[in-house]
């Protein structure tokens, strides 16, 4: 299993390119099962989650072709992504696939929805918290689903087709915006979706599925309207930059001082983690490039942050924003509203000298001097992360164990890093 070695000490200087959304290309790519024609997926980021993806797509009968490199093309550059599910073979989504990935439950809506029936298996606890998949169910049910569950799977159907209605989540949750928009798109008639998640991604896919010739209005704020259509059609679309390497970076360059142009990043896409960044006395501004990030000579200040959806501070960020706040001169509190159990990277840091107290859903971090290189290991990707923006400004060496939780939604961190004048390396065992 591969590791990561980080030597810390070192400030970050140059240009990181943002790769596409994993959680805009994962909804894209099921996307693809709701029509015969072909799917064109442009900015793909090169993810384990996506290969994973296109294991899943696969056996329900997609076929997936990668563009191979074009002359002069930069290495940076996202993959398109061909995705045909002329024919569906298969409606069922088996436990061996679905357990690997979460998002993979999703296929459910498009294929009740073209289909008239699907069977997925259920996708289990998870190291973030429980997770259920209970208002995905609920949205289903509001669009004429029958749904049972049957030796862990759940098992949807709809042989006459789904027909519009009204669904009105009683929290905010993007997972069962996704299935309430994928299934929607193709029932008989107008379905509203209220308090709808508003995450970027949740418009990206919705811009995409308008391509493709469904009727999506008011995605990316709390209310979608969207008016069934019997078919659609293929489309080419280009996947939104991923807001969420582009905060982990940002707070790299944070913790770490020195100056980065994070080039093809959108601010619009992460105003409440810049925000977050300024009050922690970080510079942050934005070009046409993208957003540049500085921290020359001043100190890290401490934040008082709660996670909450879009467009509030991402969950997906919190524990970055942890691994900073243990550098910061004085005390911060993070509140974590989403995940119950979103704190696995406390330990860890704790190992590497950090001083953080955990309450509830708030965690207390007093800043300390320096942090001290150790080895450590992560059991989520966005935990794992927050390891290595620790390790970077870390005395000494750091190895970071598991490092497939990195590569299912960093795209080469170590080239993105090394480039900007940090010493980490992959060692392969
Ligand atoms: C998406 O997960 C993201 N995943 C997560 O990113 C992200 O942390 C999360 O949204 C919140 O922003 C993808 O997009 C692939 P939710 P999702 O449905 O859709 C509860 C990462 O690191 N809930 O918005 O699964 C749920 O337990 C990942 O990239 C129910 O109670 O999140 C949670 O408390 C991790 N019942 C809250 O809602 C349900 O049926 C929000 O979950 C569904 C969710």
């Amino acid at each position: 299993m591969d590791r990561i070695r980080i030597v810390g000490g070192r400030p970050l200087n140059g240009t990181i390119p943002i790769s596409g959304a994993k959680n805009a290309t994962l909804p894209l790519m099921i996307a693809s099962l709701l029509t015969d024609q072909t799917l064109i997926l442009d900015n793909v980021p090169r993810l384990a989650d996506v290969v994973q993806l296109q294991r899943i797509l696969g056996n329900h009968g997609v076929d997936v072709m990668l563009s191979g490199k074009r002359a002069g093309e930069d290495e940076y550059k996202g993959q398109s992504v061909h995705l045909s599910a002329a024919k569906i073979v298969d409606t069922t989504a088996p436990y061996e696939l679905v357990s690997k990935m979460r998002a993979s439950f999703w296929v459910i809506a498009p294929l009740v929805a073209r289909m008239g029936e699907a069977r997925v298996s259920m996708p289990g606890g998870c190291a973030i918290g429980t997770r259920p998949v209970d208002l995905l169910i609920m949205a289903l049910e509001r669009l004429g689903a029958l749904i049972e569950i049957d030796g862990g799977y759940v098992v949807a159907r709809a042989p006459k087709g789904l027909k519009g209605g009204e669904i009105s989540f009683p929290k905010v949750t993007v997972s069962g915006t996704h299935t309430a928009v994928m299934a929607a798109v193709l029932a008989s008639g107008t379905t509203v979706i209220d308090n709808a998640a508003r995450e970027p991604e949740i418009a990206d896919v919705a811009e995409c599925l308008n391509k493709m010739g469904a009727h999506v209005s008011g995605a990316g704020t709390s209310r979608i309207v969207i008016e069934g259509v019997p078919k659609l059609g293929g489309a080419r679309h280009s996947v939104v930059p991923d807001r969420i390497e582009t905060g982990t970076y940002a707070m790299a360059v944070a913790m770490t001082g020195g100056e980065v142009m994070l080039e093809g990043a959108r601010p619009e896409l992460l105003q409440a983690a810049l925000g977050v960044l300024q009050q922690a006395d970080v510079d942050v501004s934005s070009t046409n490039q993208g957003i540049r990030v500085a921290r020359n000579g001043a100190g890290i200040r401490p934040v008082d942050v709660a996670t909450a959806p879009f467009p509030g501070f991402p969950t997906d960020l919190q524990a970055q924003l942890m691994a900073l706040m243990t550098r910061a001169s004085g005390t911060s509190r993070i509140t974590e509203t989403i995940f119950e159990n979103r704190f696995m990277h406390v330990q860890e840091l704790a190992r590497m000298g950090a001083r953080i107290q955990l309450d509830g859903e708030t965690a207390t971090i007093e800043g300390v001097e320096r942090l001290k290189g150790a080895p450590v290991m992560a059991t989520d990707l966005r935990a794992s992360v927050s390891l290595v923006i620790a390790a970077l400004a870390a005395e000494g060496e750091t190895m970071v164990n598991r490092v497939y939780h990195l590569d299912r939604g960093f795209e080469r961190l170590e080239d993105k890093l090394s480039r900007c004048g940090a010493e980490i390396e992959r060692v392969s065992s």
